[in-house]
């Protein structure tokens, strides 16, 4: 007689959704906030180069010395408070396995679904703290949510995913003052904002900071992301991360491109003018409101259900991030694309607004 594998899984695993990506060859891809910009060939020829010789037959540098060295230069922070992730998403993992398992995580809600799933694989509790009605951060009531008995770890998100907001530096400041558990800031959309708590790492050892190479930097394929905070964390963090966990390639890549800055200066200031082009044409289409932001992405919610929209808009060859939770119902997000791209999302909403409000 085999086990019943059902009965051996850890039970909070049992209501754990696999993350779920939705796959449509051919289309406009605005779903995932990626940088639609094809990557710079004259980077992406600077890279070939350096990896001509290389055999990649031994493991990487477990310290990624060179991309820290670079990652120090770009964010004025000392290397010894830098460490690199395979994506941001491993270092969230391998914060919740340092500070949370068997405690709980309050997360400043609706944000970034990932943080909860990760909260939960490693066996802490997640623990919901609605934003306030314009998604705002209540310092006094994220204070208090900290304050509670068990909570280990905070999650804040700046410029927030989806709602696009910032949080300000006083906010936060305020929030390190009253709270003793560690308070995660992700600054995954820093380059769009050009807003940091960078300046407040230097006061607050409890502090700290997730970016990525996901976003501005387009290479979300190579999985690099980077936290930094003060020593203690970082080594307490560095205990639970796998040795080689940010591959040779994506290492000596994502190091290399940190060189090119102004190129991707350059794009991400279009993005920022297309972005606020966009929230512009949105405010015109009828039963559509659409909410400002920070990053490079737009929460709207629409008159028509959100599932309506989201089909209209795959049908007429546009994938957006269909949101419509309990948290924020009848909305959705779409990621800012090039010049093109977003014109064919809005006549692709105009006319799906259109078409559902002439069947009701
Ligand atoms: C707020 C936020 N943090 C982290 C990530 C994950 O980034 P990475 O590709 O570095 O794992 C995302 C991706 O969408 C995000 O929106």
């Amino acid at each position: 007689m085999y086990p019943e594998i059902s009965k051996l899984i850890r039970k909070e695993l049992l209501a754990l959704e696999p993350y779920h990506v939705p796959f449509h060859p051919g289309v406009v891809k605005l779903d995932a906030n990626e940088n639609t910009y094809d990557f710079p060939p004259e980077v992406w020829d600077d890279i070939v180069r350096a990896v001509d010789g290389q055999t990649f037959g031994r493991y990487p540098d477990p310290t990624a010395a060179d991309l820290r060295a670079a990652l120090a230069g770009y964010t004025g922070v000392a290397p010894e408070q830098i460490s690199v992730g395979n994506g941001s998403d491993e270092l969230i993992q391998n914060l919740m396995l340092t500070f949370a398992t068997g405690g709980k995580v309050v997360i400043a809600t609706p944000t970034f679904g990932m943080y909860a799933v990760h909260a939960t694989i490693a066996g802490a509790t997640p623990v919901p703290l609605p934003r306030g009605p314009d998604f705002s951060v209540d310092p006094e009531a994220v204070i208090a949510a900290a304050g509670q008995p068990g909570v280990r770890v905070v999650i804040l998100c700046s410029p927030n995913n989806p709602t696009g907001n910032t949080i300000p530096l006083e906010v936060t400041r305020r929030i390190l003052e009253g709270t003793r558990a560690v308070v995660v800031v992700d600054e995954a959309y820093y380059e769009f904002c050009g807003e940091t708590a960078v300046p407040l790492l230097a006061d607050y050892p409890h502090l700290v900071l997730l970016r990525t190479f996901s976003k501005a930097f387009g290479l979300a394929g190579l999985r690099v992301g980077y936290m930094l905070a003060g020593k203690e964390v970082t080594e307490a963090v560095g205990r639970v991360k796998q040795p080689f966990n940010v591959n040779a390639f994506s290492q000596l890549a994502a190091a290399r491109l940190l060189k090119w800055r102004p190129v991707f200066a350059e794009r991400i200031r279009k993005i920022c003018l297309s972005r606020d082009e966009l929230l512009a044409a949105m405010q015109g289409v009828p039963g559509v409101t659409v909410y400002p932001s920070r990053g490079n992405f737009l929460l709207f919610r629409t008159a028509l259900p959100a599932r309506t929209v989201y089909e209209g808009l795959l049908k007429r060859g546009v994938l957006v991030r269909i949101l419509d939770g309990p948290d924020l119902p009848g909305c959705l997000r779409v990621s800012v694309g090039q010049p093109g791209e977003n014109a064919q999302f809005l006549k692709a909403l105009a006319e799906t607004m259109a078409s559902g409000a002439s069947a009701g």
